[in-house]
């Protein structure tokens, strides 16, 4: 298994499922089975209960299931304070950090801590970001991630608004030849999918399309997939 985002090329769509839909009662299951159904890394969804309206899981939740995966451990901090927690995940077995622009750190001192830490750094926008605000940070990180819904919740409907800025990123990371993936999370399945991918984003977050899916978790990422053909590169 790949464990460092920058072994993967951001032409490729690549699948992360979030484990927010998954049976938590059957996590580590859960996760070998997702694997088997060929998932590229693994989306973890950090919620505080500040930043976002809701409280999922943390660090001693990774740490437990880093012995059960060898997937890379996509980590998505939906938190108001990175700063002073990204040691413990990085400690905790995160390969890839994302944290949001608008928390109420600095945005130059977490992606340091990231990497000083040796993980991969993400920088995470919220669906009323423009583009302007990230612009500058895009060539310091490692993955940028749209949100194609309010952070929060798992099961919302894509927002296709977000799809124009997914564009402009794109385009600055191929104007400047950058090596930066794209990730899109939130209410990507079958359909949107094809959005998402014709707008510039190489990485898909989906949790209720994978984990809920009515013909398994296998079915569910080879319907993503299959997507592949209409990457906007
Ligand atoms: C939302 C999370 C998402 C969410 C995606 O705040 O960041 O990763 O779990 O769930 P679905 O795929 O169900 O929209
Ligand atoms: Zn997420």
């Amino acid at each position: 298994m790949q464990k460092d985002l920058r072994k993967f090329c951001n032409n490729q769509l690549l699948v992360s499922p979030s484990i927010l839909a998954a049976d938590f009662a059957n996590l580590a299951d859960n996760i070998a089975e997702v694997a088997q159904a060929g998932a590229d890394m693994l989306h973890l969804d950090v919620m505080d209960g500040h930043f976002v309206p809701n409280i999922s899981f943390g660090v001693p939740v990774i740490k437990a299931i880093r012995s059960k995966s060898d997937l890379l451990f996509d980590t998505h901090l939906m938190i108001s304070h990175p700063l002073q927690y990204i040691e413990a995940f990085a400690k905790a077995g995160a390969d890839h950090i994302t944290f949001h622009l608008e928390c109420d750190d600095d945005p130059i001192a977490v992606i340091n801590k990231i990497r000083e830490l040796g993980a991969t750094v993400g920088i995470s926008v919220k669906p009323a970001t423009p583009f302007k605000k990230v612009k500058d940070l895009i060539p310091l990180c490692d993955m940028v991630l749209v949100m194609s819904v309010e952070p929060g919740f798992g099961g919302q409907s894509f927002m296709h608004e977000v799809l124009g800025k997914t564009k402009e990123i794109r385009d600055y990371i191929t104007a400047n030849k950058l090596a930066t993936h794209l990730q899109i999370d939130g209410g990507i399945d079958g359909n949107t999918v094809e959005y998402a991918v014709k707008s510039g984003a190489n990485i898909m977050v989906a949790g209720t399309a994978v984990f809920k899916h009515k013909l398994g978790m296998k079915e569910a990422i080879k319907e993503l997939k299959c997507a592949e053909k209409d990457l906007y590169l």
